[in-house]
């Protein structure tokens, strides 16, 4: 079951992802961005009445009057993983997305991964921001257009970007 994270969950949250990732950062990043109020949308899935997933997207500040998203991190309980769970968590956050107000998400992946939701390097292409040299920086454009213009993104402080 995916569903919206509450305020009950946070510290499930903080175990999924810190076991994920197998170190506190990426935990420790959407507990500050979240802190910062700079998270949009932040979903679980639920496995057996415990949190087993998490992805969140938090706001950029980008030179438009459009609202575009950074997806990250997304995080699957490590004995959980390759059954879905974190794409069924991409694809409903991304449909989610534009309701909250998202033109378009940016993530830094892996591209075997990210692809298969639409995410390409080339769509990144006019985006300038910290990352844009790297070929794991994709978009995704949840509206028409959405990277067809320059486009030029500064990521929230807990980000270090
Ligand atoms: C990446 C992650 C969220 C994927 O979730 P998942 O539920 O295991 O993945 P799914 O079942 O939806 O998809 C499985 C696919 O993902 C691939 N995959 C798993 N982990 C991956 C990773 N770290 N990088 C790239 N691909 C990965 C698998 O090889 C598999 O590919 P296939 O479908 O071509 O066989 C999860 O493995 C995870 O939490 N990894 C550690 C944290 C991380 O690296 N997060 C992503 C960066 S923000």
């Amino acid at each position: 079951m995916i569903r919206h994270a509450r305020a009950a969950d946070h510290a499930a949250i903080f175990e999924v992802v810190e076991a994920a990732f197998g170190r506190p950062d990426e935990a420790q990043l959407v507990e500050q961005l979240r802190a910062a109020g700079d998270a949009v949308l932040e979903l679980v899935a639920v496995e057996d009445g415990a949190v087993a997933g998490h992805i969140l997207i938090s706001r950029l500040w980008a030179d438009s009057a459009a609202l575009y998203g950074a997806l990250a991190p997304l995080s699957v309980t490590p004995a959980l993983q390759n059954r879905g769970l974190g794409a069924a968590l991409t694809r409903s956050a991304l449909e989610q997305a534009p309701e909250f107000g998202c033109a378009g998400v940016l993530v830094l992946g892996d591209p075997a991964y990210y692809g298969r939701f639409g995410f390409t390097n080339a769509a990144a292409k006019a985006v300038r921001s910290p990352f844009s040299h790297l070929e794991a920086f994709q978009a995704l454009a949840l509206e028409d257009g959405a990277f067809a213009q320059p486009l030029s993104v500064t990521y929230p402080d807990p980000f270090g970007a």
